[in-house]
């Protein structure tokens, strides 16, 4: 890798956080922890104000005004206790919460314009003492103490590389690294580079390990974590995001450069995206939002539901090439789909029973013999029964909208994505999408059609 020092150099000059980001972050972090002391205190709940993450941690990243704040209970005795937590914050404080219960309860709100995470958990001496998933943070904080000393740096390099490769966060928007994870890798590898060289050499299936576990995970990436052995801090790395992982190491490897910690900025240029729309089969769902959910369970529901209405177009007779969806996680989502074509054939041949299957056959009869769909057969092909049918619609916009007349929900798409597609959605062809080329939508259905990392050259 040769130049690595002077790209390292110079990308730590943007992504380093000044020494007065620094002290404000801690600053923010410590009123908010006395704060939410003094309350604990007035309610008599026993626990304590922590910041945890990676501001303690030390390997955030310049510019972010995220703080991860949470109450450690000392003690267990019910799962309600986490919510009264809460609540004793929300009534002794003027702050503006989000809530956002994922599966967890916490509260989200904006202080001076930092953004806070308060995640309410109990203090677990061991992983014997789990009791729920955020449990583990705290001990996460005391495991890499000594361990990622001076190393903080070559985890915000890992970061930058990852968000810029679109891989970063274990969200299920993205499927992708979590910073803890990061934390991890930097540990194992020592530095960057270090990682880089080993992450090329990664096949099918990496297992890394600081104790010495043996539960068996299905996932292409298991690191175990130190302070949990039952659990993957890598599960919720999707195979396709370990992947283009290791194309970019590869890439990265080869041709080292300051472009894998650049994120292109240039503005996408509407007027040749949408010539480009004119050369493509697209389709789009837009659907109309109120009230959307907290974004992984949201994600969650918008990928399943895409996916639902692929398999359906398949099915139906449509080639789809790959599909995307994109939300703004407030008010709108775009589901898009790349075809073979807009229109499916009017012809079709349907295949029955083989012919000495005397039951199936004579149901297949029944069903295809003055049909007026039928334009040919039934008859006999070798040993199989088949007819030729004809299709009243083939454009592809017909088809979706059938199969959103009941929001898409016989089809697999999310209920509650339904309800949103029966009050309001509209299906767009091709360049009827330019008015929602907005709001980032442009860049994500750019790539999308582009198709090819940056990399790949
Ligand atoms: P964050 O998601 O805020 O990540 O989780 P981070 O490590 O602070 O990184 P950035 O810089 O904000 O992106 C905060 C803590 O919550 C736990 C970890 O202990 C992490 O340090 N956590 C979070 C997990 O264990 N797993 C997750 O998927 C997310
Ligand atoms: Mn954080």
């Amino acid at each position: 890798m040769s130049g690595w020092l002077e790209i390292k150099k110079s990308v730590l000059e943007r992504i380093k956080p000044s020494r007065a980001e620094e002290i404000t972050l801690n600053e923010v972090g410590e009123q908010v922890s006395e704060k939410i002391n003094s309350i604990l205190k007035m309610e008599g709940i026993k626990g304590v104000a922590e910041i945890h993450g990676s501001v303690p941690h030390g390997t955030w990243i310049r510019g972010q005004m995220d703080i991860d704040v949470f109450i450690v209970l000392d003690t267990y005795q019910e799962r309600e206790q986490l919510a009264e937590a809460l609540n004793a914050i929300r009534k002794h404080t003027d702050w503006e919460f989000t809530e956002a219960w994922a599966e967890h309860p916490y509260l989200q709100t904006e202080i001076e314009g930092y953004y806070l995470d308060i995640v309410p958990c109990f203090r677990a001496r061991n992983e014997e003492r789990i009791k729920s998933s955020t449990d583990r943070t705290p001990l996460h904080t005391k495991w890499l103490k000594k361990r990622l000393v001076r190393r903080g740096d070559e985890v915000r390099l890992l970061k930058q590389f990852l968000k810029v490769v679109g891989i970063y966060g274990a969200e299920i928007k993205v499927g992708g690294f979590s910073g803890y994870l990061c934390e991890l890798l930097i540990i194992k590898y020592r530095s960057f580079k270090g990682l880089i060289e080993a992450a090329s050499g990664w096949g099918d299936k990496v297992v890394i390990r600081f104790n010495d576990e043996t539960r068996e995970f299905d996932d292409p990436l298991v690191v175990y974590d130190p302070v949990d052995s039952s659990r993957n801090v890598a599960s919720a790395l999707r195979e396709e995001s370990y992947n283009l992982f290791i194309s970019a190491v590869k890439a990265f490897r080869d041709n080292p450069s300051e472009r894998f910690f650049t994120f292109d900025e240039t503005p996408v240029d509407v007027d040749e995206l949408m010539e480009t729309i004119g050369e493509r089969s697209l389709v789009f769902i837009v659907i109309e939002e109120s009230k959307a959910e907290v974004p992984d369970t949201l994600w969650g529901q918008l990928r399943r539901s895409t996916g639902a209405i692929e398999k359906q177009l398949e099915m139906q007779g449509f080639d789809v090439i790959k599909s995307t969806v994109w939300s703004n996680e407030k008010t709108r989502h775009i589901l898009a789909y790349m075809l073979v074509s807009a229109h499916r054939t009017q012809m079709i041949k349907h295949y029955g029973p083989p012919a000495r299957l005397e039951k199936n056959v004579e149901t297949f009869l029944e069903i295809y013999t003055d049909n007026p769909s039928v334009v040919s057969g039934p008859d006999i092909e070798d040993n199989r029964w088949f007819v030729v049918l004809f299709r009243e619609h083939t454009r592809v916009k017909d088809t979706i909208d059938t199969l959103l007349e009941d929001g898409g929900l016989s089809s697999g798409v999310s209920r509650r994505i339904a309800v949103r597609i029966l009050q309001h959605h509209r299906v767009l062809l091709g360049k009827a999408i330019g008015p929602y080329l907005i709001e980032g939508f442009e860049r994500h259905l750019a790539k999308f059609i582009r198709g090819r990392p940056f990399w790949v050259e």
